[in-house]
């Protein structure tokens, strides 16, 4: 090989690289926030992503180093050309859906409806999560297998988060003839026909604004179902707590017996009011 091509290639290498690691410096000094200055493994086992510190996380706290999360947005067009605003899903044409589409995390902390009817922080879904395994009890030290903060490949529980607001109507308990779909005329188009007297001991927790909700379900029986089977991804329902009501009868029936009668204490605001409804 001619020799002197090749020391001028390797010179024009260690000249690239040198200015590579410039331009590295100097995005690391000069534009990127304190909270950067961690490296990446270390922020990856910040203490905010474990047990007991996540509990007091903010979302500012979490935000500081995941802005993706609210500021990504979804692609206007798929790669090969289909338009985000001409591929509606089902459940992106009911009533309550405004706007463009819009990325999973935005659509529950920041878009219109969310923001009326719901107060989610980053901690009511994430309660930690193990960043190695994704998997509780990988190792002495991670999160021990009787967690309930995440199950196993994910980063939260499913369970005690969406499906509060995705899972199944349960039209058996409620004595409905058929789904509401086929029975809201029967009633009205209103869920309030019953629930203005039945279980009115609802919503009094830190990630949903009660009043916005009964306001909403009073213009359409919509917004009520969509938390309650209309956007189910479930195939089960979510066994409510049975909150103590107004006129309730004294018998519990079968069904509820297993049922808490308060929401998850995590969730329970410090001024609960016991009459609001
Ligand atoms: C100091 C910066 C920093 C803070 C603060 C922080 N994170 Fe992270 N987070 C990271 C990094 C880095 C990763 C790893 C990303 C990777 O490797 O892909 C990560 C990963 C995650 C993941 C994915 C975990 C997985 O198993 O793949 C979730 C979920 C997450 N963070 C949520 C949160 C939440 C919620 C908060 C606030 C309670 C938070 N983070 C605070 C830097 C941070
Ligand atoms: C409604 C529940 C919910 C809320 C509220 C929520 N997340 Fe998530 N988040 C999820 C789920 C579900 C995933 C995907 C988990 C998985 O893949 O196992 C996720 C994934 C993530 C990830 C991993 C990267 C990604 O985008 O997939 C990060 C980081 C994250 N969330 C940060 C946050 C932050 C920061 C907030 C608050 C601003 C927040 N989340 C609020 C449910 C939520
Ligand atoms: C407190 C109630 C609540 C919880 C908890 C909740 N969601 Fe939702 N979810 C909603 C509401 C309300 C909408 C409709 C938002 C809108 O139309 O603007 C929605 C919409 C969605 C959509 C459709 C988004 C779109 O772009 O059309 C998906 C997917 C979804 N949720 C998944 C989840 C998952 C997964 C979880 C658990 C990690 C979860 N949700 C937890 C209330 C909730
Ligand atoms: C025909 C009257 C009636 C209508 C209409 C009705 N419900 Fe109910 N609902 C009931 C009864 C009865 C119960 C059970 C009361 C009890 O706990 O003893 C109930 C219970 C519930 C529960 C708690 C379920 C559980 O497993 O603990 C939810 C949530 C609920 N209804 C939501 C709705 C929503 C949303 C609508 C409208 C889409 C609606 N209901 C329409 C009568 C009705
Ligand atoms: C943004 C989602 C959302 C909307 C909208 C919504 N709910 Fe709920 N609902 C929930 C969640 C989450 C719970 C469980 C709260 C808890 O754990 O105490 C719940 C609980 C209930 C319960 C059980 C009450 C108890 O504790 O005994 C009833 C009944 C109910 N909702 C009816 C309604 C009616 C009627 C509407 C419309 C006026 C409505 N919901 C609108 C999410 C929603």
């Amino acid at each position: 090989m001619n020799r002197t091509l090749a020391s001028v290639a390797f010179a024009v290498v260690i000249i690239v690289a040198i200015a590579a690691m410039i331009a590295h410096f100097r995005t690391a000094d000069d534009t990127i926030p304190a909270v950067s200055s961690i490296d990446h493994l270390r922020a990856t086992y910040s203490p905010l992503h474990f047990k007991p510190a996540i509990e007091k996380a903010t979302d500012a706290d979490c935000l500081a180093c995941h802005r993706e999360v609210l500021e990504d947005r979804v692609r206007t067009a798929s790669p090969a050309g289909v338009k985000a605003a001409d591929s509606l899903a089902w459940y992106q044409r009911v009533a309550t859906y405004s706007g463009e589409q819009d990325t999973f995390h935005r659509r529950h902390l920041v878009t219109p409806f969310a923001k009326e009817v719901m107060k989610l922080s980053c901690t009511t879904c994430h309660q930690g999560h193990d960043v190695r395994e994704e998997a509780p009890a990988s190792s002495a030290t991670a999160a021990p297998k009787s967690t309930t903060a995440f199950t196993l490949r994910k980063q939260v529980n499913v369970e005690t988060t969406c499906l509060k607001c995705h899972g199944q109507m349960n039209a058996e308990v409620m004595g409905l003839p058929s789904p509401w779909p086929e029975s809201r005329e029967m009633f009205g188009n209103s869920c309030l026909t019953c629930h203005s007297a039945i279980r009115t001991h609802r919503h009094q927790v830190t990630y949903l604004n009660a009043e916005a909700i009964e306001q909403a379900g009073q213009k359409s029986d919509e917004s009520c179902y969509g938390c309650h089977g209309g956007r189910a991804w479930y195939r089960i329902a979510y066994p409510y707590p049975r909150h103590a009501w107004d006129g309730m009868s004294p018998d519990v029936p079968d069904w509820a017996k297993d049922r808490p009668v308060a929401s998850e204490a995590r969730f329970v605001p410090p001024t609960a009011n016991r009459s609001s409804k």
